[in-house]
């Protein structure tokens, strides 16, 4: 496995099993009170620069049940919030700390952070890629339906974060994935060109109903993510369509899972009573993110 988790291309499939089977090892030790202090002594810092639920306790969290701790470290009050570059602060913290995680706009920043640092780098959201999440989902996929080879995930929105970690990663486990978005608003072309190599696995549409058509796993995320609030109003109007609602859910094959990273806009990105129908699938998913992160930080830091 390569040093950092800064996106899903960072990950082979092999590597994608491994993270999957050892969170899934540690998600039964949880549940049967079998400690795991497998990080004892270590440091996480996580910086952050956008706001966070799930990323920052599941992390906290995580650590401490290795046996680590996790310093929560809010890019206002550290020395970069007030111009110290990237480059130095990577230096300074690679002494202190034995891993990273940082939430951020650029994506740019993780990767000059991972240049310039001499510790592993872990990508807890940037306007780029959300790999963490996705290996969540993979998990919780692979939970319900046994396996990921061959299933069709078709996801359904913004070309933002989630749909280029989804379609990485999905391509990568073995899947199908089918993104349906508004034209001007798809998926990055680093991506497109990735998704490229594998031929008909991967369509990309406009039309919500052709990517839902026989889907194993329906996934969708906000219309306007961390940091396009401005543009609010008018993604309103151009994602009406990108629902999922009871119809496209008939488009998708009869048992299909839905997931969505949360957190939701109900009545926007999905309906209420379609996201309260799979509220165990999605509950799950978040739950999730907790034993897959504690599985990359062990493998990349122990
Ligand atoms: N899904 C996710 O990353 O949630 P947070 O923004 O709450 O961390
Ligand atoms: N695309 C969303 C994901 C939030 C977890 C955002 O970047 O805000």
């Amino acid at each position: 496995m390569k040093r950092h988790l800064l996106s899903m291309s960072d990950l082979s499939a092999g590597d994608i099993i491994d993270i999957l089977n050892l969170a899934e090892q540690l998600k039964f030790e949880r549940k049967n009170g079998i400690e795991h202090k497998l990080l004892t002594g270590k440091t996480l810092g996580m910086i952050f620069q956008k706001s966070s639920t799930r990323t920052r306790v599941s992390f906290e969290a995580g650590m401490y049940q290795l046996g680590g701790q996790a310093l929560f470290l809010s890019s206002r009050d550290l020395q970069i919030g007030r111009g110290e570059s990237v480059e130095d602060t990577a230096r300074v913290l690679s002494r202190y700390l034995d891993g990273i995680m940082i939430r951020t706009y650029s994506h740019k920043e993780v990767e000059d952070f991972a240049a310039h640092g001499t510790i592993p780098v872990i990508n807890g959201l940037t306007d780029y890629a959300h790999p963490c999440q996705v290996l969540a989902d993979l998990m919780t996929v692979r939970e319900y339906k046994g396996g990921l080879e061959g299933l069709k995930a078709a996801y359904i929105g913004d070309g933002n974060n989630m749909a280029n970690s989804i379609i990485i990663g999905g391509l990568t486990a073995g899947m199908r994935i089918s993104a349906a978005c508004p034209r001007g608003y798809g998926p990055d072309k680093k991506v497109l060109d990735f998704a490229a190599g594998y031929g008909d696995k991967f369509m990309l549409t406009e039309d919500p109903f052709d990517a839902a058509e026989n889907a194993d796993v329906l996934c969708t995320d906000v219309w306007s993510s961390m940091g396009m609030e401005e543009e609010a109003e008018i993604r309103r109007v151009v994602f009406a369509r990108y629902c999922i609602d009871e119809k496209l859910m008939e488009a998708a094959r009869p048992g299909a899972m839905v997931l969505h990273c949360l957190p939701a806009h109900r009545g926007e990105e999905i309906t209420a009573d379609v996201f309260e129908a799979h509220a165990d699938e999605i509950f799950e998913e978040a739950e999730n993110r907790l034993h897959v992160q504690k599985a990359v930080l062990v493998k990349l830091m122990s």
